[in-house]
């Protein structure tokens, strides 16, 4: 089949698409976690320098970006989306950077939704929505998730950096929701100091809005991620305290996973007027259920978000392997897995050299 070492057993046979807690078998990694979900970033370039993931003072004038040549491209990301798909991948994230910075991303939709019993979704600013959304969806995208930190100008623009109003990232929501994306979730980024005074406004903007079932607001722990964004500890507000305080105002009631290994904990409002959700990577580490991959836009692959380093993708590509070649090569990645950093995070491993978000994808 290929001279390649570990080979990968045929996914359409046997294998569920997710699962975090079920026993090792041959698409496992070394902890027994399947490979269910692969994200993949387009573009390493952003319109906004959000403090917690671009800061200006990294990401300047004379950032080393990516060139062009050294992207991957549609055709090869459509390659790569089909090996992993026919070896279990069930839901594909498009992130960045901003993907929707790539030109003609919709048509890299449109070639990834010919790609069967594939969930197709994308993490975007929103800051393009509005342009893009209704082409987005006539490509096939399924889902789309916007990233909002707060509801109040100044705070947002504090956030994002480049003074970025919240009315366009509002309106392209209402863009997104016009052609048909439902739910559209929203994640906000949680700095105790920074925007935690923003939840509740935005918990009540977003409850019970969105056409049926509503839009789902999603407050994430400000986390560690790259070496650039200056994370401490006390600024991680744990989703514990968040909830309570939401709940205080407007009683919460925990709701069950949609699917094994989700990484947010949904909890809806006893009321009936919708659901929010808690990523909690700081307080209350998921990584044993954690079937994700990532893919840089330069094709190279990172089994962790806080991995070190990636296993080079494009090399195979552009070196003409076959189709085995690249899936053994991907199953002898998976099959050493052995991440779980959010277990295991110190003030020591914050400062270590990591890949940067905005280069990966959220
Ligand atoms: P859906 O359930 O499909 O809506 O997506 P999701 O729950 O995977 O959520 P999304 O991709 O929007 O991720 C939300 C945020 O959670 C990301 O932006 C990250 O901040 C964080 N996150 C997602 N995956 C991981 C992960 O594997 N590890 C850690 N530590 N954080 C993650
Ligand atoms: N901590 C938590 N989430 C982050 N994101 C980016 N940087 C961080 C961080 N330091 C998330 C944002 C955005 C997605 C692309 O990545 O929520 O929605
Ligand atoms: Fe850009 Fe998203 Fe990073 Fe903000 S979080 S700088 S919008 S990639
Ligand atoms: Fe997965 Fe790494 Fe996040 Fe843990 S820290 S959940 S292993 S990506």
């Amino acid at each position: 089949m290929n001279n390649l070492v570990i080979p990968i057993l045929d996914a359409r046979s046997v294998i569920p698409p997710t699962a975090g807690d079920e026993p090792p078998g041959p698409f496992a990694d070394t902890r027994g976690r399947r490979l269910a979900d692969l994200r993949i970033s387009v573009t390493d370039r952003c319109n906004f320098r959000c403090v917690y993931c671009m800061p200006k003072t990294v990401f300047g004038r004379d950032y080393p970006y990516l060139k062009h040549g050294e992207l991957l491209s549609f055709e090869e990301i459509l390659r790569i989306a089909r090996l992993f798909a026919e070896r279990g991948v069930r839901k594909i994230r498009l992130t960045g950077g901003e993907p929707l910075l790539r030109r003609n991303i919709e048509r890299l939709v449109e070639m990834l939704a010919t790609i069967p019993g594939l969930e197709l979704t994308l993490t975007t600013n929103g800051s393009l929505l509005r342009k893009k959304a209704h082409a987005l969806r006539e490509a096939g995208l399924q889902r789309v998730t916007v990233s909002l930190d707060a509801l109040d100008d100044q705070t947002f623009r504090k956030m994002n950096d480049v003074d970025f109003p919240v009315s366009q990232v509002l309106d392209g929501i209402a863009a997104a929701e016009e052609a048909g994306f439902s739910p559209v979730k929203i994640n906000m980024v949680v700095k105790r100091g920074t925007n935690d005074h923003a939840i509740l406004p935005m918990a009540r903007h977003f409850r019970g809005s969105g056409r049926n079932p509503g839009h789902i607001l999603r407050l994430i722990e400000f986390m560690d991620v790259g070496a650039s964004n200056g994370w401490k500890l006390d600024e991680v507000m744990p989703s514990a305290e968040v909830v309570r305080l939401i709940s205080a105002e407007m009683p919460l009631e925990a709701i069950g996973a949609n699917y094994p290994g989700e990484v947010a904990k949904r909890w809806h409002y006893r009321d009936g007027s919708g659901e929010i959700g808690v990523i909690s990577s700081v307080s209350q580490a998921f990584c044993s259920s954690c079937t994700r991959a990532r893919l840089s836009t330069e094709g190279k692959l990172y089994t962790c978000l806080f991995a070190q380093r990636g296993h080079d993708l494009r090399a195979l590509l552009r070196a003409n392997k076959s189709d085995g070649d690249i899936e053994a090569a991907i199953g002898a990645i998976w099959g050493a897995r052995t991440d779980r950093y959010s277990e295991i995070r110190t003030a020591e491993t914050a400062t270590q050299e990591k890949i940067e978000m905005s280069y990966i994808g959220g």
